[in-house]
């Protein structure tokens, strides 16, 4: 279930916009493909990117390219997940600028997402009741990752353990990557899903039928305030109202620690093609406008708990983070 990975001196990635209809493999030696491809999203999720973008590169000086050329159209790609900086960071803080050093820390920033996705489910899953329906937003699994999964990895765990009935999978309005991707994972996993509209999530709470929701993260800053796909915020605020644990799964890669709140944090905002249209089909009347914010921002006050590879943080995060 990797989405991107190493392979003779490739990089082989995942087309994310294709599936789950299409598991459609890329190849490139070219990091301006891998640029476009976090752009347009066909490598998507906060590890992910930051992952494709190590390799990146390592491409990059594969091909004698210009490195400062490189770095600074990968980090033109998307504005908040703060995994794509940070290991952009990481590979031009190396004091060797050459192939096989930068080949070495690619994997490794890809072995150690390994290794915190798995820490994560397994504190994760320790926060998780039995007979549980936990619900997700957007797609923060395998796909996102190194291939295990932070939100997803922690209902992969749980489920294991025999914690969990069922997945309630916000489809994730609008490029839908609940929907094609988290249901394609746990189809796969054989994990029992159903999906929703993003708008039943409130009914379902009332309902009584959701016991945790379990989301991934683009960026948290400094206070616990978390980035994450957009109506995500919306969710942390029902949970809170009908009393639901809110658990936000993220390693700490996704931690920013340069800002103090949320409201630091670049909110990309998308074309608004994306809205006026459905699985490539116009939707909207001809001239209508949009808006779209491919992310928000959900305050730490409704979080009931931020699960990291190093531990399970409760708030008030401020105290918590300063000591990690
Ligand atoms: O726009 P996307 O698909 O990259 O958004 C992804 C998310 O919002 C995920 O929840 C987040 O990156 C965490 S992935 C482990």
């Amino acid at each position: 279930m990797k989405p991107v990975w190493w392979e003779d001196n490739y990089l082989c990635f995942i087309d994310q916009r294709r599936l789950p209809l299409n598991l459609v493999i890329e190849k490139t030696r070219d990091y301006r493909v891998v640029a476009e491809a976090i752009k347009e999203l066909a490598i998507r999720g906060a590890p992910a990117i930051g992952i494709a973008s190590a390799y990146a590169l390592t491409l990059a000086l594969l091909q004698n390219e210009d490195l400062d050329e490189a770095v600074k159209i990968l980090r033109s790609t998307r504005p908040t997940a703060v995994n794509l900086f940070w290991a952009i960071d990481r590979m031009m803080s190396l004091p060797v600028k050459d192939f096989e050093a930068f080949l070495e820390e690619a994997r490794n920033i890809e072995r150690e997402d390994e290794e915190m996705n798995l820490d994560i489910a397994i504190l994760g899953a320790s926060l998780i009741p039995y007979n549980s329906v936990i619900l997700t937003h957007c797609n923060a699994g395998g796909l996102a990752t190194s291939g295990y999964g932070t939100a997803v990895g922690v209902i992969r765990k749980a489920w294991e353990e025999g914690k969990v009935i069922e997945v309630l999978v916000d489809e994730t309005r609008p490029l839908l990557q609940g929907a094609r991707l988290t249901a394609w994972e746990l189809q796969e996993a054989v994990i029992p899903y159903r999906i929703i509209t993003d708008n039943s999530a409130g009914f379902m709470m009332e309902l009584g039928r959701v016991s945790a929701v379990v989301v991934g993260a683009d960026r948290i800053a400094s206070n616990g305030d978390v980035a994450n796909k957009i109506g995500t915020c919306s969710l942390a605020m029902l949970s809170n109202r009908f009393d639901i644990p809110f658990i936000v799964a993220a390693p700490t890669s996704s931690f920013d620690w340069s800002i103090k709140s949320g409201k630091d944090i670049p909110i990309e905002e998308r074309k608004e093609e994306e809205v006026l249209s459905f699985g490539g089909a116009r939707i909207a009347p001809l001239g209508a406008k949009a808006v779209n914010f491919a992310f928000d921002v959900t305050p730490a006050e409704f979080i009931t708990a931020i699960v990291c590879e190093v531990g399970i943080l409760k708030p008030p995060f401020f105290t918590e983070l300063s000591i990690l």
